[in-house]
């Protein structure tokens, strides 16, 4: 059977899968790496140890499986990091990542001197802390001699497959999430280019997500036991390649992805413009559109209070007979471990926990950190709703996906039924489906979601619960505006 690599270029490590055309999985991998977070509120990481993670999975996922059978690989990529070579192909600096919070200054120019209204009209989109416009900016104003070396600019996935073909390309989806990319048109925005100081010339090659960029390098063909006729196939930003891997293409589909960040992701036939500038308005992997809205930390918040605070890994057993509790805890967590982006766009906001008493248990504290997450998803199907949107059920992927409870809190708190499809490795299955496209396995991504996605499991809501979680998130809903003002004050000032 004919196979097809996908890989996810994830912030905690890259996911690799090994998918036969049929769309049954035959080989997993997983290879970790380091964020760095230099000052408060950055995060970096560099671009060789994807590199490197990518050579040792993709070898490792090969061990004992016919080489002679993998005819493309494609990648679903952490977005919006800035990845910046010069004339030498040599990293300039670390990639600046999706969640780093730096670029507050140059956010605030982009809103408020250029304005929201020429943005939306340049790129669909107002700028984001965390994309990769504002970063450009930054690192022009902070580090003016790395910025004069800038020859070629990609994001993290593109590094990957320019190191793996040698070109220089990305795909639409993840385009659109550099605030470079005139979404509505499908092609660079040269206002936005002269916004930033950069030329056209400097930006990748842009494809459709499903499409071929070239065929393995000789040398890197030789060390991973591959045919140097492998094709590489452009990939998508891990949203776009997620709902692709869980079957949302075409119109009205909605897919919730708890990573390391939390997403809600529509897709649409159309272009649209998102009215309350929560959500992101983006190019699809299928040929068509997006809104998403993203939260920062979603998984991560869950993994930061038990592995390094309750310094446990066994979230099962944290995590057992806290059913009978859903829309009971009185403890609530605001889940901005790292600033907040969609809705609030605020850099400044942080976690907290809030509404403790001398009773609180840990049982509740640890409730309260998943149902937080849940509820600022909440906060983006409600941006979804103020832009009229009807949104009847859902997917759910990522990581936690996995545990029994969130997925019931999600069904509840969003008050509808969830579907779980049977691979909740959304991003990386998407890249391989991508890539049977490219290869011409199927011949459109609606064409591949049909043949290879299946839901294992729906969770429905349970209306008592559902009618107790909308008083809780009438609660929730209360904290951020009330403590707004307070967030920029909490950080030290560094002197
Ligand atoms: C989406 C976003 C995150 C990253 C995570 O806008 O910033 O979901 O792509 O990898």
């Amino acid at each position: 059977m004919r196979t097809y690599i996908g890989v996810d270029l994830g912030t905690s490590g890259t996911k690799f899968l090994l998918v036969g055309a049929d769309g049954s999985i035959l080989a997993e991998n997983t290879q970790t790496y380091p964020v760095r977070y230099p000052h408060s509120g950055w995060s970096e990481q560099d671009p060789a140890d994807w590199f490197h993670a990518a050579m040792r999975g993709i070898r490792a996922l090969l061990e004992g499986q016919d080489r002679s059978a993998v005819r493309g690989i494609s990648f679903g990529g952490q977005m919006h990091g800035l990845v910046a070579l010069d004339r030498e192909g040599c990293v300039i600096r670390p990639a600046i990542l999706w969640n780093d919070g730096r670029t507050e200054k140059q956010t605030a120019y982009l809103n408020e001197v250029v304005g929201k209204k020429l943005l939306s009209e340049y790129t669909g989109n107002i700028a984001f802390a965390g994309f990769t416009a504002p970063k450009i900016l930054w690192m022009k104003e902070n580090e003016p001699q790395n910025f004069a070396r800038i020859d070629k600019i990609m994001l993290p996935k593109d590094y990957l497959a320019h190191r793996l073909s040698g070109s220089f390309c990305t795909d639409l989806s993840d385009a659109s999430g550099m605030l470079l990319l005139d979404v509505k048109n499908r092609r660079w925005s040269r206002e936005m280019c002269a916004i930033c100081g950069i030329s056209e010339r400097m930006l990748p090659r842009l494809y459709e997500s499903y499409e071929v960029v070239g065929t393995l390098r000789g040398e890197i063909a030789a060390e991973l036991g591959l045919s140097a006729s492998v094709k590489i196939i452009a990939g998508a930003g891990d949203n776009a390649a997620a709902a692709v891997g869980t079957g949302v293409v075409g119109e009205g589909g909605c897919n919730v992805s708890l990573g390391t960040s939390g997403t809600l992701f529509i897709s649409s036939e159309q272009y649209r413009e998102d009215k309350v500038n929560a959500l992101h308005s983006f190019c699809h992997a299928d040929g068509g559109w997006h809104l998403m809205g993203c939260i920062l930390s979603a998984a991560s918040c869950n993994a930061w209070w038990s592995d390094k605070i309750l310094q446990t890994q066994d979230y099962a057993a944290e995590q057992a007979g806290l059913e009978e509790e859903m829309g009971r805890n009185e403890v609530f967590f605001l889940p901005y471990l790292m600033g907040e982006r969609s809705p609030h766009n605020d850099v400044s906001a942080r976690g907290a926990f809030i509404g403790m008493r001398p009773d609180t248990s840990r049982r509740q504290m640890t409730l309260a950190v998943l149902e937080g997450v849940t509820f600022a998803l909440r906060d983006c199907l409600e941006a979804a709703r103020a832009n009229g949107m009807h949104i009847a059920r859902t997917k759910l992927c990522g990581g936690g996906a996995k545990s029994p409870l969130w997925r019931k809190i999600v069904a509840n708190v969003l008050g509808m039924p969830v579907d779980i499809p049977q691979t909740e490795q959304g991003p990386a299955y998407g890249a391989a489906m991508l890539a049977m496209v490219g290869c011409g396995e199927y011949s459109t991504v609606q064409a591949a979601a049909d043949a290879v996605v299946r839901v294992r499991e729906t969770v429905q809501p349970d209306a008592a619960v559902s009618a107790r979680y909308e008083e809780r998130y009438a609660a929730f809903r209360a904290l951020y505006p009330a403590l707004k003002g307070v967030f920029p004050a909490l950080a030290l000032s560094g002197k």
